[in-house]
């Protein structure tokens, strides 16, 4: 038998391969003879980026893995939120980033930009590979001159991103979880009647509020009502199972069924039961925002640094990032859903036997 080799005592740079990393920034500028300051800065701040988004897969997969079971261990649904928080702090520190770029002044950009094209962030396979794994469409994404947004890869690249297309993503996992929870239906209570005729009672009271305010004109009323009218509609989309599925915006949307049980987690959220749901919904929905958060700083520093020109990948620039940020979502629904939300003081009471059944009960032996 091979005896091992004996190993020295391990060393900090072998350990995280700092010959390789700290090797890897290669300036454009340098390369064409005139070495421009600032690209060092763009070069770390985009490594870094792709750092913390191989973090974030890291994560990502590790959820999805979670819910790709036929149920979902209460204890993995402990580590799903926890992952799912670190997802989230990371996005914080990329939204954070932005900051240092932008020290990095428009006219330092343009020594070295034109070196860059037909390079751009549209190409990062890591950014794709996490909206694909969390649930964006191909159907769903802006179209770039009519050719799909893998056409800027390599083929190998392609095939990846691809790949990730056709896995079943986060929202597709949730939204079965969702459908599947075993609070939708209470034996005898309806509560589904309850909370319509809690919400039936909210909206005739908005009603009458407007109606009896002396200080609106008849306009403002007629205005006022128009608005609770919607609201009307959306919770009828809800309640009613022949209406269409409940639209709230633009991405992705949930199916009634799934929207009804995050509901549901969500007023009901202090059931011992119903709390590490409810944490796992706020940080997707904290995902959500963050994303598109960082989209619109990101579309903010591109305006900022190149105006209204088109992008080293040749998209529109400024205004394609614009109107990426306002369409490509996938976890919206759960932010709208405080459009749902009645008073605490107005929910159904659960009857007790319902409440036995969600609490987590210690008996001594
Ligand atoms: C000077 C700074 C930057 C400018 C002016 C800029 C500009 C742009 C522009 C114009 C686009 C649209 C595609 C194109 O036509 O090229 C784009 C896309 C993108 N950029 Fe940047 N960018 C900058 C920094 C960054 C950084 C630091 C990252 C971090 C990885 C990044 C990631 C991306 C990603 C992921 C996309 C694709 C967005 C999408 O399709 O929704 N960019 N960028």
């Amino acid at each position: 038998m091979e005896k091992e080799k004996p190993r020295g005592p391990l060393y900090y740079a072998d350990y995280l391969q700092l010959d390789r990393l700290l090797s890897s920034q290669q300036m454009q500028s340098a390369l064409h003879g005139k070495p421009a300051h600032d690209e060092m800065l763009f070069i770390i701040v985009h490594q870094a980026y792709e750092l913390w988004f191989k973090q974030i897969l890291w994560e990502l997969d590790a959820v999805l893995a979670t819910f790709r079971g036929a149920s979902v261990p209460e204890e993995e649904l402990g580590q799903a939120v926890l992952r799912c928080g670190r997802i989230v702090e990371i996005q914080r520190v990329l939204i954070q980033q932005v900051d240092v770029l932008e020290t990095m002044t428009p006219l330092d950009f343009l020594d070295f930009r034109d070196q860059l094209i037909p390079a751009s962030g549209f190409q990062s396979v890591q950014f794709r590979l996490i909206e694909n794994k969390l649930g964006m469409r191909r159907g769903d994404r802006l179209q770039i001159n009519d050719a799909p947004y893998t056409s800027r890869f390599t083929q190998l690249d392609a095939a990846r991103v691809v790949a990730s297309e056709e896995e079943p993503s986060l929202f597709d996992l949730i939204q079965s979880w969702l459908e599947r929870t075993p609070f939708l239906h209470f034996g005898d209570f309806d509560f589904w009647r309850e909370y319509r005729r809690a919400v039936d009672a909210m909206l005739a009271s908005d009603r009458a509020s407007i109606r009896n305010n002396p200080t609106l004109t008849e306009g403002e009323k007629a205005t006022q009502l128009a608005g609770v009218e919607a609201t009307a509609h959306r919770f009828a989309d809800l309640f009613e199972e022949n209406a269409g599925e409940p639209a709230t915006g633009p991405g992705r949307h949930f199916s009634r069924r799934a929207l009804q049980a995050a509901l549901l987690i969500n007023l009901y959220r202090d059931e011992p039961i119903l709390h590490l749901p409810f944490r796992l919904l706020a940080l997707l929905a904290d995902i959500e925002r963050n994303f598109t958060t960082w989209r619109q700083r990101h579309a903010q520093m591109a305006m900022r640094m190149i105006g209204t020109r088109i992008g080293t990948g040749g998209t529109s620039g400024h205004e394609y990032l614009d109107r990426a940020a306002e369409r490509h979502r996938v976890f919206a629904d759960l932010s709208a859903l405080a459009s749902f939300y009645i008073p605490r003081s107005a929910l159904p009471k659960l009857p007790p036997d319902v409440r036995s059944r969600m609490g987590f009960t210690f008996r001594s032996p």
